[in-house]
């Protein structure tokens, strides 16, 4: 536990390295690929601690951290947009406490006594957007991306029947950005989980992410065929503003027929905001869709406009938030789960019970450590916590209800799979089955990660027929996808004997094997990163497969590096450390690795990685590491600058490093290039050069 008032400044700038990696990877994990890992508790924790951290030791604040982000940069598959107005974020408050510091600051900034009209409006738990309407006609979308930058979701916005396409109204403005938030309704999100279960594909978390995953799909049918929904709470670019208030906002663009959050409220003074809050918690279970809290606004534009905003957050808004849901039920079954690398991982089955709304039966137990921190055991009471995101967790023991024959868990030391030694290697928190692909387990759950969504994309091949394929032996590895069809037998009644004749299967069907055939076939041509996400790499995930795609531009060069277990490059690359690029070397160390990939290899083509997201500027296509304190720039203005002109941005020196652009009291670095004989430049140099 980390005590805030007693930590060393040694300590926390420790603290706040680890908890910038920490969101970083879980910002990913949240805005890219819309499949959280933290708790929103455990993610608001963080931020705080952060804060904390941050304000007493201002000097230790990081160009990377996290209370200067929004979200995450968007994922290169969208057209970019830029937002002329930025879609800002919000502060969040979690008592009442807070809420109270929060009004009496603004009439401290404003310096009045009187009491100040706010709004109260139910966050929605969705995915923001950004329409904009040109001579009252819809033309084009967007996601809040990183808030400056968004994605192109304007014929994926088009599908969703609550946005109109057509104002006709004599005051719509001439140009006019409406924003609002996306969201799926509890019901349909159940619908949904429902089909894709029946269908064998992997189920949403919960709506929100199920809202994500849907809105950001480069094929604007399949959004048209998920029900969607939308509301509007603000304003971007607007060529006429003629409104005074929130509050009149809501009440025009109502009338002009855009849909508008029925429990918005208009709050005279602190005691109406209090029973605002207090009115929704209390609703919250019983709406058609998730919020995670209330966001206040002042009522007034004049009074917005004198507040204004820090850095990244308005100073006249702010998001109240809920506590996490929590309920009380029994542990039936403690489940042991095998992952593609072999982790063991432990899952709780629960008597199903109500949680703020969700019918709730699992909850992950995370590890053995957890477990026996917890002291956790099969049949007792645990509360369990579900938080909008991700699985619900065990937060303790009822020991009250324990039953007196209880045994402590035993954690399987042998896998349950495949009876392989399940071991801990020092430092790891999991335990692993050492089968390696012998362990059916990890063999299927290899080839299901092979075929997801952000890997080859093989609609058609969910997880239960990959499970029958196995134990059939008609799919043993990945590459045995792409002889299916010329394994399958002709349609001639002399070759019917041969061959697998997958459409005689109970359930299948001729046109079944077509669109199968179809969905495998056109995957033979892949690009590289998704190529390199589905080899399935330990810690290789979609964005670092990405950033190795970028670094190396083709597989070859880059399976020809690893092979020869030469990782200068890999490590130089920003994001990209030694035990990762262990873990990569240590794949391509295994024969039967490289038999796949052969074997893949001779199915695929794989495409060369051109990042066209670099126009022809001086530093397209260098690599550049910033080394020192900056002036004009902060760290990730520079870093952000640099890799939007083309460039790479790497952590540290190498021989692939083309400039090292120095600020003041830079250290070692400078010095290592001044060996290699790399370009140094300084600030204002590097400036010049990407001005030219
Ligand atoms: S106003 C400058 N109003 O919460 C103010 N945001 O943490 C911009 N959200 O990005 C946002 N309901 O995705 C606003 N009624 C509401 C909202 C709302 C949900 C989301 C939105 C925003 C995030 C900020």
């Amino acid at each position: 536990m980390i005590n805030i008032l007693t930590i060393t400044e040694e300590q926390a700038k420790k603290e706040l390295e680890k908890i910038a990696k920490e969101m970083a990877k879980a910002d990913e994990a949240y805005y890219q690929n819309d499949d959280p890992y933290l708790t929103d508790a455990e993610y608001d924790e963080l931020k705080l601690l952060n804060e904390k951290l941050e304000q007493k030791f201002p000097h230790l604040i990081r160009a990377d951290s996290p209370s200067k982000r929004i979200g995450a940069p968007v994922k290169s598959d969208f057209k970019k947009v830029i937002h002329k107005i930025p879609m800002l974020s919000l502060g969040d408050i979690f008592s009442e406490e807070e809420l109270v510091d929060f009004v009496k600051g603004i009439q401290r900034f404003l310096n009045t006594d009187t009491d100040i009209e706010f709004t109260s409006e139910p966050k929605m738990d969705g995915l923001s957007f950004s329409a904009r309407y040109e001579n009252g006609r819809f033309i084009s979308g967007a996601t809040r991306g990183d808030g400056k930058t968004g994605e192109d979701i304007t014929d994926n916005l088009k599908t969703i029947a609550a946005l109109p396409h057509f104002i006709d109204a004599a005051d719509f403005p001439e140009i006019i950005e409406l924003r609002g938030e996306v969201y799926m309704a509890k019901a349909d999100f159940f619908e949904l989980n429902a089909k894709n279960e029946k269908e064998n594909k992997k189920p949403f978390a919960n709506p929100r992410n199920a809202a994500a995953g849907s809105l950001r799909q480069l094929d604007a049918n399949i959004t048209k065929e998920r029900k969607l929904s939308l509301l509007v709470y603000t304003w971007g670019e607007v060529s006429n503003i003629f409104w005074k208030s929130q509050s009149e906002f809501l009440e025009t663009i109502q009338r002009w027929g855009f849909p508008v959050n029925p429990y918005n409220r208009l709050c005279r003074n602190l005691k109406e905001i209090i029973e605002s809050y207090e009115s929704l918690l209390n609703t919250r279970a019983d709406l058609p869709y998730d919020i995670d809290g209330i966001v206040y606004k002042v009522n007034s534009l004049e009074l917005q406009n004198r507040l204004g905003f820090l850095t990244r957050t308005p100073r006249w808004a702010i998001a109240h938030k809920f506590p996490a849901e929590k309920a009380v039920t029994r542990i039936n079954n403690i489940r042991i789960q095998v992952g593609r690398t072999g982790a063991l991982t432990p899952v709780a089955d629960l008597e199903p019970v109500n949680v703020g709304g969700v019918m709730v039966s699992h909850a992950t137990l995370h590890n053995e450590d957890e477990i026996k921190r917890k002291d956790i055991r099969i049949g007792d009471y645990v509360t369990i916590q579900r938080a909008g995101d991700v699985i619900p967790q065990v937060l303790g023991v009822v020991l009250e209800k324990r039953s007196d024959d209880s045994k402590p868990f035993e954690f399987p030391k042998f896998c349950p799979e495949c009876g392989a030694h399940a071991i801990r290697e020092e430092d790891e928190a999991v335990r692993r089955c050492t089968g390696g692909l012998s362990c059916p387990a990890q063999a299927i759950e290899r080839i299901k990660h092979f075929v997801s969504r952000e890997a080859f994309n093989i609609e058609g091949l969910g997880g239960k027929i990959i499970e029958q394929f196995f134990a059939e032996g008609i799919l043993q590895s990945p590459a045995d996808i792409f002889t299916l069809e010329a394994r399958n037998g002709g349609d001639d009644l002399f070759s019917a004997a041969s061959g697998l004749h997958l459409e005689n299967r109970d359930g299948w069907g001729r046109k079944s094997v077509e669109n199968l055939f179809k969905a495998i076939n056109e995957r033979r041509i892949i690009t590289l990163p998704r190529f390199i996400y589905a080899l399935g790499i330990r810690q290789v995930g979609a964005a670092t497969s990405l950033l190795i795609a970028k670094n190396y531009g083709s597989f070859s060069y880059f399976m020809q590096e690893m092979c020869r277990g030469d990782t200068e490059k890999l490590i130089s690359i920003d994001g990209i450390g030694e035990a990762m690029a262990h873990d990569v070397v240590e794949f391509f160390k295994e024969e039967h690795n490289l038999m796949i990939i052969q074997k893949l290899l001779n199915e695929v083509k794989i495409e060369e990685f051109i990042d066209n997201t670099a126009a022809d500027t001086a530093v397209s296509g260098k690599t550049i590491v910033f080394t020192g304190t900056l002036e004009h720039l902060t760290r990730a203005e520079a870093k952000a600058k640099a890799q939007s002109l083309g460039a790479k941005v790497a952590g540290s020196v190498s021989a692939h490093t083309d400039y090292v652009v120095m600020g003041a009291d830079a250290g070692s670095k400078a010095r290592k290039a001044q060996e290699l004989g790399i370009k140094i430049l300084s600030e204002e140099e590097f400036l010049q050069l990407i001005k030219s």
